[in-house]
């Protein structure tokens, strides 16, 4: 039996896969601290049971999520935000080993579009609308919008949106690298996804995700040392004469993730 939780919905869709959809309707998803404390708690949970191998987060139809939670923030000073700091737990989910795989349908703004950035794939339904509105509310991104913009689609780009605030499209964003594909059954085609990721070798997945992020956080130099690392450190692994074993003798591996 899964843990009841108020702002997001939990479930198990497919062998090895769990789910997360966000579940604030009437905010369209807003990112409140009670919704993310949720988040950050179930995200840990999966990635502590052996029984998930890889993450869904999603939103609503109409809404992945439209932000941080304006209401809540419009009063806080500087010094309280600072004393406290305010949404830093928002990082959390970056120390995730699982693979979490963000589809995103409607709404995906402010701390949503960043919400997304961070999970480790991204597939957007035609419906979807990204943006870092924030220059509209007197603010600037705080979630990691423009280093992971910046990273995934250039200075020239990220500027322009981080200036202006104006939102992009599915296709921009699909056009860009921000999301892998446009699905028009988006959560269905990220099960599908997860599912497939969970079908591998857990700890292979786990370096392969490491790995992948090496080079979107460091320099080449140390990415590269990070993947050769990653790359002899998985001979240690059942898995690993598992897989190569298997192809020798022409039949399917059975991974003991271990
Ligand atoms: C709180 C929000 C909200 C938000 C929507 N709502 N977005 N509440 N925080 N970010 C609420 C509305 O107040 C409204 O509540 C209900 O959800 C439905 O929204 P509407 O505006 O009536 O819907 P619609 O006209 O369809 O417009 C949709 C929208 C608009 C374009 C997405 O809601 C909007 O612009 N939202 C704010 C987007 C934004 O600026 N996000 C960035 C936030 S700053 P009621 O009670 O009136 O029905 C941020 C900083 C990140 O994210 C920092 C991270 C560390």
């Amino acid at each position: 039996t899964e843990t009841q939780y108020e702002h997001i919905l939990i479930s198990r869709p497919a062998s090895g896969v769990g789910q997360i959809t966000l579940n604030r309707p009437k905010a369209l998803n807003a990112l409140s601290s009670a919704l993310f404390l949720e988040l950050n708690a179930a995200l840990e949970k999966f990635d502590g049971d052996d029984d998930v191998r890889a993450l869904v987060l999603t939103g609503s139809e109409r809404a992945f999520a439209a932000g941080a939670d304006i209401k809540e923030m419009k009063d806080k000073d500087y010094a309280n935000v600072y004393k406290n700091k305010f949404l830093e737990n928002w990082s959390d989910m970056t120390s995730i080993r699982k693979p979490v795989i963000a589809a995103v349908s409607g709404y995906a703004l402010g701390g949503g579009c960043e919400l997304a950035l961070m999970c480790d794939i991204i597939l957007a339904s035609p419906t979807a609308v990204f943006g870092q509105p924030e220059i509209n509310l007197g603010v600037i991104p705080g979630g990691g919008g423009t280093q992971r913009l910046a990273r995934a689609i250039g200075k020239s780009r990220t500027m322009e949106l981080t200036l202006t605030g104006r939102n992009f499209s599915a296709e921009e964003a699909a056009a860009w690298g921000v999301v892998s594909r446009i699905e028009e059954d988006v959560v269905g085609a990220a099960v599908k996804l997860a599912e497939q990721i969970a079908s591998k070798s857990a700890i292979a997945v786990q370096a392969g995700k490491e790995s992948v992020n090496a080079a979107y956080e460091g320099t080449l130099h140390e990415g590269l040392k990070t993947e050769r690392r990653l790359f002899h450190a998985l001979f240690a692994t059942k898995d690993q004469k598992e897989g190569m074993g298997a192809f020798a003798e022409k039949r399917k591996p059975t991974w003991s993730h271990s």
